[in-house]
């Protein structure tokens, strides 16, 4: 729409005239757009039209699939695709290095342990550090994978096998051993469970009560020592943990343990399998053995 002659306005300062809109005074000029922004704007329509004819651009019509392929046939999807079965295909080349390898002979070989330490890390931030931690530091009742003291045992095989069929799991080849709830069932009175969780603490000098420890003594030799060991020291068999140290699973204080003796707790770790790939769980074992605590066969 043009604007009539007899209304046009010219701004006095720049010799330019003006839209005619005006806020508080201020008036907009009519410039013309400076060239090269007018360039840009038209190559922009070229180079859309150009890129609508060769390149998926129009939705297709409702019920079919995506948008027009274009003339390049081009599909990000179908790219997808084709890069994941790539990358299964380099992928299965190292899982089978890694499902036949001789366990002792991943760690010895520096690029099979790479490989392991990548995958393991990887599945165990996606499987296991809910309960075990980012940094496979444990919390009360989930064991700290990072250091020397091991429940079950802390060689390659033995953590791989613990990692492959659970414990106390669904599993028919699980780990298992169930300490009994002494004080629930009624196997020993509340005095018998006060004086062998005083017993516990004496073992790694946190008792004062000498009474106590002694009466202790005697049930434990009785109750206890079947699985933890006449010495206290534990036994990877049943998975029990030796009571003369300061690492707790569950807690080192009078209460927790007097609980512990209590209602037992018998925590289970899930079997995985059923739920994750040979060559990964391999690889878990690797990356778990490798954190600072691994033993040799
Ligand atoms: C649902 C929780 C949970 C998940 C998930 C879990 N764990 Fe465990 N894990 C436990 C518990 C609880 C124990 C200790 C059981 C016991 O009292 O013996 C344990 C014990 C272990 C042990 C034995 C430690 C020792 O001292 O002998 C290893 C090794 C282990 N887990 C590795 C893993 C790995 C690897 C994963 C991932 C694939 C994983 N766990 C996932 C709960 C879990
Ligand atoms: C049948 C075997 C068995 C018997 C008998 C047994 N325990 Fe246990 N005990 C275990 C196992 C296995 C664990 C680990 C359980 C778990 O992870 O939940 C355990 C755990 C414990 C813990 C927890 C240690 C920690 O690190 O937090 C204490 C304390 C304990 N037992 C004391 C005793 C005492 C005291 C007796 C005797 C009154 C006893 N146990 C009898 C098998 C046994």
């Amino acid at each position: 729409m043009s604007t009539p002659d007899n209304e046009r306005e010219i701004d006095a300062v720049s010799g330019v005239e003006t839209t005619g809109h005006e806020w508080d005074g201020i008036k907009e000029l009519n410039n013309p757009l400076p060239r090269w922004w007018l360039w840009i704007f038209y190559a922009c329509i070229i180079w859309a039209v150009i890129y609508m004819v060769f390149m998926p651009a129009i939705p297709g019509l409702p019920g079919a699939e995506g948008a027009t392929r274009g003339l390049r046939n081009h599909s990000e999807r179908v790219n997808v695709a084709r890069d994941m079965a790539a990358l299964e295909e380099a992928r299965s080349v190292y899982f089978s290095r890694l499902t036949e390898a001789d366990l002792s002979e991943i760690e010895s070989d520096p690029e099979l342990l790479t490989i392991a330490l990548a995958a393991g890390e990887s599945a165990f931030g996606d499987n296991c550090a809910t309960c075990h931690g980012a940094g496979a530091q444990g919390a009360r009742g989930y064991p700290n994978l990072n250091d020397d003291v091991w429940l079950w045992g802390g060689t390659l095989e033995e953590i791989r096998r613990t990692i492959r069929y659970g414990i106390r799991s669904e599993h028919m080849e699980t780990r298992m051993g169930d300490m009994p709830a002494f004080g629930r069932d009624e196997l020993l009175s509340r005095e018998e469970v006060n004086d062998v969780a005083e017993y516990v603490l004496s073992l790694s000098g946190h008792s004062e009560d000498a009474a106590a420890v002694d009466r202790g003594a005697e049930t434990f030799a009785a109750q206890c020592a079947v699985c933890h060991g006449d010495n206290a020291m534990g036994n990877r068999d049943l998975g029990a943990p030796n009571l003369t140290d300061t690492d707790w699973l569950y807690g080192g204080d009078r209460e927790t343990v007097r609980e512990t003796i209590w209602s037992a707790r018998n925590s289970t770790m899930p079997a995985w399998e059923s739920r994750l790939d040979d060559a990964v769980i391999t690889a878990l074992a690797v990356y778990v053995h490798s954190r600072g605590g691994g033993e040799e066969d």
